[in-house]
């Protein structure tokens, strides 16, 4: 008898449970994977939605180049004094909307909420006060804003902005509400620009103090938010939501009794000089926006059929903001105006319209290939018709012939290019008529120019016969 296997230490011994016959093919259970979720009030800007948004970019650029503005691009992030003692302490933008964290470097910073200060900002790094004045800038990119997401109210978004430093006349404001319409007009959509003058801080101060005392009075029939609006931002009662408050401003004082001589002729010229061009405009003696900056001149873009009610729905705003230059520690008086545009706005009402992009060309011809090494000279082939102006089709990815051309039919292509194995030792390619379903074998090395005359003017080439001709 062979002698008995000694029995293994226990610790190196494994307990091999008895397998069952289809342990072989028992799947360990995969664990669900969580797909991440976008952040509240962000979104992709998917494929199916680019049409549009290059409308309104082509728009904005276009517009851009005949004012003569220049692009500036701004950074993101900026140090979060920037915005805090531009934007105002008291207004949402500061008191709860920024993204502000503590950099590596120790240091508070935020995501940009608006591109104003930075392009004062940078207006006054790079000395274009030096500059012929006005200087003026234009810029496009994400601003950030922690708001209570809804239709139109994002947390991310877009603007386009337009911002003009150095002349404080009336004109440049106009002509500012004059572009930012025309942008509007290009794109079909109808528009009405809110007016308003809110004079100087001086003449604002003295306003207040009036306004102030009149909501006092009524103290106890404001609702919650403006009650602390009373106390911390009194102008910002003037375009509350809050339909007592709105009732109550029917016989508030309005800002335009309180402008002094100047501050009215300013804006008496920028009304005569929209008037001049038959922009319709409504002075809205309300309009204040929500931002610190500005002063005099302040309006805003709104669809032609809105209603008011809703805060969300200005297509953009802008005004003149002649102290913030100054107040970032540049030369004293330097004056400047502008607007910004919100991009997923326009967007949304050109899809609101019906206003559809212009489609992409459709590709006339289709690159079929079989194998490898016809795939290799397909993408040769590709570029050099890409560089000769002709959109092709392929499906590189298919092996098939049939599942190739069954794709260029549904392209509705014209012409058909195969390439087989034996025409990439021949040094040929096939152009397929797809509507004839005629051929034609040529060298490969002309293919473009030839696809370019049929393509071109189809009746002054020689019909595709079904006898194989080889062009050498
Ligand atoms: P704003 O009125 O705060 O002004 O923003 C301008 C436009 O940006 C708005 O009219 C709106 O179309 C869009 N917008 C604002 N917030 C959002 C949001 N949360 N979601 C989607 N769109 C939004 C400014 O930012 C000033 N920097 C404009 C300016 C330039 N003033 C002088 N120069």
């Amino acid at each position: 008898m062979p002698a008995k296997k000694k029995a293994e230490p226990a610790k190196t011994k494994k307990k091999v449970p008895a397998k069952k016959a289809s342990a072989k093919t028992e799947e360990v259970p995969k664990k669900k994977v969580k797909t991440p979720e976008l952040l509240r009030g962000f979104r992709d800007i998917l494929p199916d939605e680019q049409g549009r948004w290059n409308m309104v970019r082509d728009a904005i650029r276009n517009i851009a180049e005949a004012y003569t503005f220049d692009r500036i691009d701004l950074p993101v992030l900026e140090r979060t004094d920037l915005f805090q003692r531009t934007v105002g302490k008291a207004t949402d933008i500061i008191e709860k909307e920024m993204y502000t964290f503590t950099d590596p470097s120790n240091r508070s910073v935020a995501l940009r909420p608006e591109a104003t200060a930075s392009a004062a900002r940078a207006y006054i790094n790079h000395g274009m006060l030096e500059r012929p004045q006005p200087v003026k800038l234009w810029y496009m990119g994400p601003m950030f804003r922690h708001d209570r997401p809804q239709a139109g109210r994002y947390r991310q978004f877009n603007q386009a902005g337009f911002e003009s430093f150095g002349v404080h006349e009336p004109i440049v404001d106009a002509q500012l509400i004059v572009l930012g319409v025309q942008i509007f007009k290009d794109l079909g959509l109808d528009v009405k620009v809110d007016i308003n003058s809110i004079g100087t801080p001086e003449c604002r101060q003295a306003y207040l103090a009036e306004l102030v005392a009149y909501f006092r009075q009524h103290r106890s029939k404001l609702c919650d938010e403006d009650k602390k609006r009373l106390q911390k931002n009194p102008l910002r009662l003037l375009d509350s939501k809050d339909e007592t408050t709105r009732e109550l401003l029917d016989g508030a004082p309005q800002i335009l009794d309180w402008l002094d001589e100047k501050s009215k002729e300013h804006f008496m010229k920028v009304l005569e000089f929209i008037e001049e061009v038959e922009i319709p405009f409504t002075l809205n003696p309300y309009l204040v926006r929500g931002l610190d900056y500005y002063s005099h001149t302040v309006f805003e873009f709104l669809p032609a059929d809105d209603t008011g009610e809703k805060a969300q729905n200005a297509l953009g705003g802008g005004g003149r903001y002649d102290g913030l230059v100054e107040l970032l520690g540049g030369r004293e008086e330097t004056p400047a105006c502008g607007f910004a545009l919100g991009i997923e706005r326009i967007v949304r009402a050109l899809g609101d319209k019906g206003i559809d992009p212009p489609q992409r060309p459709q590709p006339q011809v289709f690159f079929a290939q079989l194998g490898d090494a016809a795939r290799r000279i397909g993408l040769n082939l590709y570029e050099e018709f890409r560089q000769a102006g002709i959109p092709v089709a392929e499906a590189f990815g298919k092996n098939a012939l049939k599942a190739q051309l069954e794709a260029a039919n549904k392209l509705n292509v014209d012409l058909t290019l195969i390439l087989g194995q034996k025409e990439v030792l021949d040094g040929t390619i096939i152009i397929r008529d797809m509507e004839s379903g005629a051929q034609e074998i040529v060298d490969v090395k002309k293919v473009v120019s030839l696809v370019e005359k049929k393509l071109r003017k189809e009746e002054g080439v020689a019909p595709i016969t079904q006898s194989p001709v080889v062009e050498k």
